[in-house]
C-alpha cells in the first residue's frame, strides 16, 4: 500500500493517509468488497450452507453468486448443497420447489414477473433463510437483493420481503456493429463483435449479463438499431447463438435488431413487402431457424422508415403491417417485436413554421392504435425529439390505448456529455415516469402507461440504450450509476432517484457516510448542472447535431431538415408549438396537459423554449429575463462543474487510487469543457441578441491572453469554425515543417506571486501534439494531447485545457509555450489564462 497526500475542501492542512487498494471499475456495483469488522459482525450467524432445490442453470448461477458474494464481503465460503441439511441453511428455489420441502411455505400473495420472497423461516427445525421466486430468474434476483443488503450493511434478521417487477419487459439495447464499433458508444469497442464476427472470448458478454441480472434486466438486443442484415444470415446465426449461451445462465434473453428489407437483401426475394406471402413465409422460416439455435430468443427490434432506413413505406404499407408480419412469425415461439416509434422525416422544410419533427411519432403511430398484434410493443423515446437534456414526455404514450408500449431511455450519454461530463439521469427519468398525461381525464402517469396497467395491456415496459464497451462498461465509473438506476427504476419506478443512487454509491464505494453523502449529492445535482451550461429552458441540447452530438454547436440545428430547431433569431428564441399560433404539437396531448403547455404563463420555465417562441426580454417566473437567465445559468453551471473537482478531491481517502484518479481526471476535464460551452453559448446569443450580460461577464475575460496576440514563432493565427468555439474566434496552429516545433510567448507584467495557469488548447483525435511550458528558461510543465475527443479539427469538441497550479511568477517573466505538431494536429492553442492561486 502506498502513502499519499490529500486535501480537504475548506482545510488548508495537508495530511498523509493510507490509500485503499486499487480497484477496477469492471466489477461496478458487484465488487463484494470485504466489510469492516463491525459491519460484518451482524452477519456472524449466517448459515454455512447454500442449498438449491432445483437443477437449472439459473439456479446454479444463483447459488454460485451467493457463495461468491458472501465470500467477498464476509470472508466465509458457504457449502454448496442440493439437499436440505440438518443445520441452518440459505435455501434457494421456486415457490413450487419450496412447497415440496414444506407445504406451508407459501408466499403471502400471487406473483408475476420474476418476483421473489426473502424470508427467515424455521425449516426442519433450523433457523434458515429462504429465497423463493416465481421463476428461477426470480430466485436469482432475490439472491442479488440479499447480497445488496449485506453490501449496504442492512440487517437480515426477521426478513419477510416480497418484490416483483413493475413491468414484464426490462430490456437493454446495444447499438453494436459487426466491425466492433458502437454507434454512440463512449467506452471502447464492442464486447460482442470484432472484425465482422462474434468475439472468440465472450467473458465480457457473460459478465455483462451478470450486471444486468443484478438489477432485474432480462433481455438484451446486441446489435445496432441501424441493423446490418447479415446478422440474420444462416451462416451467421450460430455465432449469435454463442452470445445467447453466455447470457442464458443469468436469465437474460438475447434479441436482435433486424432490417425489414432482409427478405430481399439476404433472402433472395425480389420484395420485402410485408403483405406479400413470400415475405411472411421468409420471416416464419427465419424465426424457426433462430429458435432452433436459441430456444429462449427474446425477439426483434425494428427501426424502419427512419433516418434513411428502408421500411414499409416503400410499398405504401404501414408500420403495423411491417410489425405484424414479423410478430406473426415470432408468436408461436413467445418472441416479441419492439417496433420503434422513432420514425420521422429528416428532410423537413425548415422554412415552413408549421413543420415540426416533434409531431412525427404521434402522427405516424396514433392512427394505427389497435392495429398491432399482441406481441408487438411500440418502443417510444421518452421525448418527442431525441434524448435531449430536457424534453416534455412524448404524447404518444397517451396516444396508444390498444397497443403495447415501452419507454426508450438512453443510458449512454449521447447528448448529455458522453460520460466525460457527469450527468446522472435518474432524476430526469423519474420526472418522465411520474408525469401524469391525464389520458381520458384519469390518473395516467407514464409509468402506468408503459407497464400496461392503465389500459390493461398484456405486456410493455422499459428499454435502455446502454452501449457499454470494453473500457469498464461505460468508461467513467460514475456513469455506471445510470445503468444501475435504469434497471432499478424499470423494476420499481416508485423508487426515488436519491434512494437508487444511495444504494449504488454504497455498493460501488462503500458505506462511509461522508463518501456516500458527497457522491450522492454530486450525482443528484449533475443533470441540472449539465443542463444549465448546455441547454437551459428547454431549447434542447445546443450541441453539434450534425456530427458528434458533443460540444457546443447551436447553429447546427437550424436551416436544415433535421428538425431540431430552436428558431433563435435577433429578437427571440424557441419553437412555437402551440395550437393557436404554432405548429400545433401541443394539441397531441390530452386536454389537461395541452392547456398547461398552450399557455405561456403555465408552461414551466424549464420547458419554455420547447413550446414557445419568446423575446429575449421575456420575464420568467423567476423574475429574470430569458437572456439573463441563460447567461447566469451558464456561469453558475460552469462554476458548479468546477466545484465537482474540489468535492471529489475531498474524497481521496475514501476511494481507491485507480478509481479516484480516473474520476478526478474526468472532473478536471469537465470543468474546462463547461467553460468552453459557457463561452460558446453566451457569446453566440450575445452576438445574436445584442443584449449585454447585466453582470458584465460575457465577452470580458480579463485574465486571458489570446494565443493570436502572443509573440509567435512558426505559429500562425486561424479562424476557428464555428466562430463561437474559441476565445475571440481565433486560435493558432503550428505551420512549421515536419518534426519542428513552434512557440508562442508573452511577457508577464503582473505583481509577483503564486499563480495558476490554464492553457486552452485543442486535442484532436488525428494526432498527438506535444506541448511544453517555460517560464523564462525553466521548463515548468509538459504534456501530450493524446485524449480521444470526438474531433479531427480544432473546435468545441476538441477544445480542452491544461491546468498548471503553483507557479511563482515575477513581473517581466517570459512565458513561452512550445508546440510540436503530430499527424493532422498542428499543436493548436486558443488562449492562456493566468490568475492568482487563491482566486478560485
Ligand atoms: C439518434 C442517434 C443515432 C441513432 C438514432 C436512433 O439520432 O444519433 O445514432 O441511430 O438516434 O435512435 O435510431
Amino acid at each position: 500500500m502506498k502513502w499519499r497526500t490529500f486535501t480537504v475542501v475548506g482545510m488548508l492542512a495537508v495530511v498523509s493517509v493510507k490509500s485503499l487498494p486499487a480497484e477496477s471499475s469492471y466489477d461496478a456495483w458487484l465488487r463484494y468488497a470485504p466489510l469492516d469488522h463491525s459491519a460484518s459482525r451482524q452477519y456472524q450467524d449466517i448459515p454455512a450452507v447454500a442449498v438449491i432445490l432445483g437443477d437449472s442453470a439459473v439456479l446454479h448461477t444463483a447459488q454460485n453468486e451467493l457463495i461468491r458474494g458472501l465470500k467477498g464481503m464476509l470472508g466465509k465460503t458457504l457449502r454448496a448443497e442440493q439437499n436440505i441439511p440438518k443445520e441452518p441453511a440459505i435455501i434457494l428455489g421456486t415457490f413450487a420447489e419450496l412447497q415440496q420441502i414444506d407445504s406451508g411455505l407459501k408466499p403471502p400473495r400471487q406473483f408475476a414477473q420474476d418476483g421473489f420472497w426473502i424470508k427467515t423461516n424455521r425449516i426442519r427445525g433450523f433457523n434458515s433463510l429462504i429465497v423463493g421466486g416465481s421463476t428461477d430468474r426470480g430466485v436469482l434476483y432475490g439472491v442479488f437483493t440479499l447480497l445488496s443488503k449485506v453490501g449496504r450493511n442492512q440487517s437480515l434478521a426477521a426478513l419477510d420481503e416480497i418484490q416483483q417487477a413493475s413491468a414484464p419487459l426490462r430490456w437493454i439495447d446495444q447499438w453494436d456493429n459487426l466491425d466492433g464499433t458502437i454507434e454512440r458508444g463512449y467506452a471502447g469497442p464492442s464486447i460482442f463483435f470484432e472484425n465482422g464476427a462474434v468475439r472468440a472470448d465472450l467473458t465480457y458478454a457473460a459478465d455483462y449479463a451478470r450486471l444486468l441480472a443484478s438489477v432485474g434486466i432480462s433481455g438484451c438486443t446486441v446489435n445496432n438499431v441501424n441493423a446490418n442484415p447479415k446478422m440474420l444470415e444462416d451462416t451467421f446465426l450460430p455465432q449469435i447463438a454463442r452470445i445467447a449461451d453466455a447470457f442464458r445462465p443469468w436469465g437474460v434473453r438475447l434479441s436482435l435488431s433486424v432490417d425489414v428489407s432482409s427478405p430481399k437483401v439476404i433472402g433472395g426475394l425480389d420484395t420485402f413487402d410485408p403483405l406479400d406471402p413470400s415475405v411472411a413465409n421468409w420471416w416464419q422460416q427465419k424465426m424457426e431457424s433462430i429458435y432452433r439455435l436459441i430456444p429462449d430468443f427474446g425477439g426483434v427490434v425494428v427501426k424502419a422508415d427512419s433516418e434513411g432506413r428502408l421500411g414499409p413505406s416503400t410499398y405504401g404499407r404501414t408500420p403495423a403491417d411491417a410489425a405484424n408480419v414479423i410478430a406473426h412469425a415470432l408468436k408461436p415461439h413467445g418472441g416479441v417485436v419492439f417496433y420503434r416509434a422513432f420514425v420521422y422525416n429528416h428532410h423537413l422544410d425548415w422554412t415552413n413554421p408549421k413543420n415540426d419533427r416533434a409531431k412525427a411519432a404521434y402522427d405516424n403511430f396514433h392512427p394505427l392504435d389497435g392495429k398491432f398484434d399482441d406481441n408487438v410493443v411500440i418502443q417510444i423515446k421518452y421525448g418527442p425529439i431525441d434524448f435531449q437534456v430536457r424534453e416534455p414526455v412524448s404524447p404518444l404514450f397517451g396516444g396508444l390505448q390498444k397497443t403495447n408500449e415501452a419507454i426508450e431511455l438512453q443510458i449512454t450519454q449521447e447528448y448529455t456529455g458522453q460520460q466525460r461530463h457527469l450527468c446522472f439521469l435518474a432524476p430526469m427519468w423519474k420526472d418522465v415516469l411520474d408525469f401524469d398525461l391525464h389520458v381520458n381525464d384519469a390518473d395516467t402517469p407514464v409509468k402506468d402507461l408503459v407497464n400496461g396497467k392503465a389500459f390493461h395491456r398484456p405486456t410493455g415496459g422499459y428499454v435502455g440504450v446502454a452501449n457499454v464497451g470494453m473500457d469498464n462498461w461505460l468508461g467513467n465509473p460514475l456513469a455506471m450509476a445510470n445503468l444501475y438506476a435504469f434497471g432499478r427504476l424499470a423494476w420499481d419506478p416508485d423508487l426515488s432517484a436519491k434512494g437508487v443512487v444511495d444504494e449504488w454509491t454504497r455498493l460501488t464505494f462503500g458505506n462511509d457516510p461522508i463518501a456516500v453523502r458527497s457522491i450522492t449529492d454530486m450525482q443528484l445535482s449533475s443533470w441540472h448542472i449539465y443542463e444549465s451550461y448546455t441547454g437551459p429552458l428547454g431549447a434542447g441540447t445546443l450541441t453539434d447535431i450534425l456530427g458528434s452530438h458533443y460540444g457546443p454547436g447551436p447553429e447546427s440545428s437550424e436551416r436544415n431538415g433535421w428538425g431540431q430547431w430552436h428558431r433563435a433569431n435577433h429578437d427571440a428564441i424557441g419553437m412555437d408549438r402551440t395550437v393557436a399560433t404554432g405548429t400545433g404539437y401541443v394539441g397531441q396531448y390530452p386536454p389537461k396537459v395541452a392547456r398547461l403547455y398552450e399557455n405561456l404563463q403555465t408552461t414551466p420555465d424549464g420547458l419554455l423554449l420547447f413550446f414557445h417562441h419568446v423575446s429575449y426580454n421575456y420575464v420568467l417566473h423567476s423574475g429574470k429575463t430569458v437572456i439573463q437567465h441563460i447567461y447566469d445559468s451558464h456561469y453558475e453551471g460552469a462554476e458548479q462543474a468546477e466545484n465537482f473537482v474540489l468535492q471529489w478531491q475531498a474524497l481521496e481517502r475514501y476511494v481507491d487510487e485507480d478509481r479516484y484518479a480516473a474520476i478526478l481526471a474526468r472532473f478536471k476535464y469537465q470543468a474546462g469543457h463547461a467553460i468552453v460551452w459557457r463561452d460558446a453559448i453566451c457569446n453566440w446569443l450575445y452576438r445574436l441578441s445584442g443584449i449585454p450580460d447585466q453582470k458584465g461577464r460575457v465577452g470580458h475575460y480579463p485574465d486571458r491572453i489570446e494565443a493570436e496576440s502572443m509573440q509567435l514563432q512558426g505559429y500562425a493565427p486561424f479562424d476557428v469554425i464555428p466562430w463561437y468555439d474559441a476565445s475571440e474566434n481565433k486560435g493558432i496552429e503550428c505551420m512549421a515543417p515536419a518534426s519542428s516545433s513552434c512557440s508562442a510567448s508573452f511577457k508577464f507584467e503582473r505583481p509577483a506571486g503564486w499563480y495558476e495557469m490554464d492553457v486552452q488548447y485543442f486535442d484532436q483525435n488525428n494526432g498527438e501534439s506535444k506541448f511544453r511550458l517555460f517560464v523564462n528558461h525553466q521548463k515548468v510543465d509538459e504534456w501530450i494531447a493524446d485524449d480521444h475527443l470526438p474531433a479531427t479539427k480544432p473546435n468545441g469538441d476538441s477544445s480542452t485545457r491544461r491546468w498548471i497550479p503553483g507557479l511563482a511568477l515575477r513581473p517581466g517573466d517570459e512565458i513561452r509555450i512550445e508546440g510540436l505538431p503530430d499527424g493532422q494536429e498542428h499543436a493548436p492553442l486558443d488562449y492562456v489564462k493566468v490568475q492568482l492561486s487563491n482566486d478560485k
